[in-house]
Parts: C-alpha cells; sequence; structure tokens
C-alpha cells in the first residue's frame, strides 16, 4: 500500500525537507579542499540537532547491511556511488566530486535528499555528470503527477541517462518516504515494464533518486559492508530531492531556498 499523507503530515513534512535543505546550504558552503568527510558530518548534525529534528540515518538499520549506519550523512567521494561512511582519513582535494546524502526526521516525518558537489575546479566530463544528473532529477520530478504511472518517473530518469551515454545505476533507487525513510514504492531508474505502477496520486511523497556514472552502471558493495563503488572506478553523481504529488505542479520538500 503506498500511503497518501493528510494535510497536516505534509506540514510537518515541509519542516523535515527544509531542515534538509538548511543541512545542504551549510555542505555547499563547508565542501572545499582540506575539509574532511567526518567534519561535514558535524557540521551536519549540528545543523538536525539544533533545529529539533533527528539524522534519520544514523543507526539506520538497513536490510542490506550487518550493522547500523554510523553517522548522520552518506559521504561518497568521486567512485563511491552511495553509502559512503564519512571518516577522518577522508580529505577532500582539489578537483573531486562529493555526493552527499541526508535524513532528517521532524515530528516522525522523514525528508531526505542527496547532492554531488564539486571540490574547488572540476574537469568539464565531471561538471557534466553533475549537470546531467540533476537534469535527470528534474526531468523525473516533472513526471510526479497525480494520475501518471510511477514507470514514467523512471522512464526520464533512463531517457536522460541514455541521451548522454551515461550508466544508470539499476540496482539502487528512489522510494516512498513519510513516518519510514523507506515506504512502498520503491522506484527504479530504469523502466521495469513488469512493475510499471502504482498509479500516483495527490498525497503521496516519494524520493526520486537517479544515480549515473561517467563509465557503466555496474556497482558493487566495499568491504565496510555499506560503500557502493563502480566497478569501473569511474565517478559517479547522485542526485535526490523528496517530494509531494499534489494536484498541481508536483512540491519539492527539500528544495534549497
Ligand atoms: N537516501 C538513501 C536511501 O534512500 C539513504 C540511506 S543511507 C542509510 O537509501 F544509512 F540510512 F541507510
Ligand atoms: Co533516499
Amino acid at each position: 500500500m503506498v500511503k497518501r499523507k493528510s494535510k497536516h503530515e505534509l506540514v510537518i513534512m515541509r519542516k523535515a525537507g527544509q531542515i534538509v535543505a538548511d543541512v545542504h546550504k551549510a555542505m555547499k558552503e563547508a565542501v572545499r579542499p582540506g575539509i574532511s568527510t567526518y567534519d561535514l558530518d558535524k557540521i551536519a548534525y549540528d545543523v538536525i540537532h539544533k533545529s529539533g529534528a533527528i539524522p534519520s540515518f544514523l543507526n539506520y538499520q538497513a536490510h542490506f547491511a550487518d550493522t547500523p549506519y554510523p553517522a548522520t550523512i552518506c559521504a561518497s567521494v568521486n567512485n563511491q556511488v552511495v553509502h559512503g561512511i564519512p571518516s577522518k582519513d577522508v580529505i577532500l582535494k582539489e578537483g573531486d566530486i562529493i555526493s552527499i546524502d541526508v535524513g532528517a526526521t521532524y515530528h516522525g516525518m522523514v525528508g531526505d535528499s542527496a547532492w554531488t558537489y564539486p571540490v574547488g575546479e572540476i574537469s568539464d566530463e565531471l561538471k557534466r555528470l553533475l549537470e546531467i544528473t540533476e537534469k535527470a532529477l528534474y526531468a523525473a520530478i516533472d513526471k510526479a503527477r497525480d494520475g501518471h504511472m510511477l514507470i514514467e518517473v523512471s522512464g526520464a530518469v533512463e531517457d536522460v541517462a541514455n541521451e548522454a551515454g551515461l550508466g544508470i545505476v539499476s540496482q539502487y533507487g528512489g522510494h516512498g518516504v513519510g513516518a519510514e525513510m523507506h515506504e512502498e514504492p520503491f522506484i527504479f531508474n530504469i523502466r521495469v515494464p513488469s512493475n510499471p505502477g502504482p498509479m500516483l496520486r495527490s498525497g503521496m511523497t516519494i524520493a526520486i533518486e537517479p544515480m549515473l556514472n561517467l563509465g557503466t552502471g555496474d556497482v558493487h558493495t566495499a568491504a565496510d559492508g555499506w560503500t557502493v563503488v563502480t566497478n569501473d572506478g569511474k565517478p559517479s553523481a547522485h542526485f535526490e530531492h523528496t517530494i509531494a504529488v499534489t494536484d498541481a505542479e508536483p512540491e519539492i520538500l527539500t528544495l534549497v531556498k
């Protein structure tokens, strides 16, 4: 069952989303050569804590990992796709890209958003990777309308990626979000014709999160049991927003204003 949120739940989710957006504002300012991903994690924790929210990822027990997630953000650098664990040993350097994913739970409702940031000046090919992955996110959001089938959202990501010749990470994807961080439905980043639904209805809240690679879409989990990396070692980007389906335009709950 895909839940539709009440007006009151949407009010709370807007607040949760804005706290997540505030974290991203702080991350954008803090990301620079020389900072560690551990320091970024501390900044993110403080923003969430001061807002009266709880980091949704901290201690999260995912079905695919043996240990609970140990941090506030996921910080995935270069060839790391998602779920990179912040560390004092990971120091950003000029030319890197870093994908920062963060969730905040406010009065029991979750906001979830990821963004890939350049560290200093980056190459043109990396700039293009970031631009196109962001474009794929917005193309998918534009399909998240009352009466549309979910496969249209997935298809929008697939089409933008294919047109640009980027690899699509197909084992991971978006999800319903609300009282739980991961609710139904799962949102593929490719069309799965055998699984076209459900039909989107106003009041549904979903996190859409394309992950696109400069090389192939093939990935595996590193020895730490969490960090997902590309098989070919090439860079990956990840952009995610939590949105609400409405009777009109999709509402981006995690928009940085
Ligand atoms: N945005 C990611 C997701 O939806 C965050 C999960 S990280 C975890 O899967 F630590 F919380 F698992
Ligand atoms: Co998510």
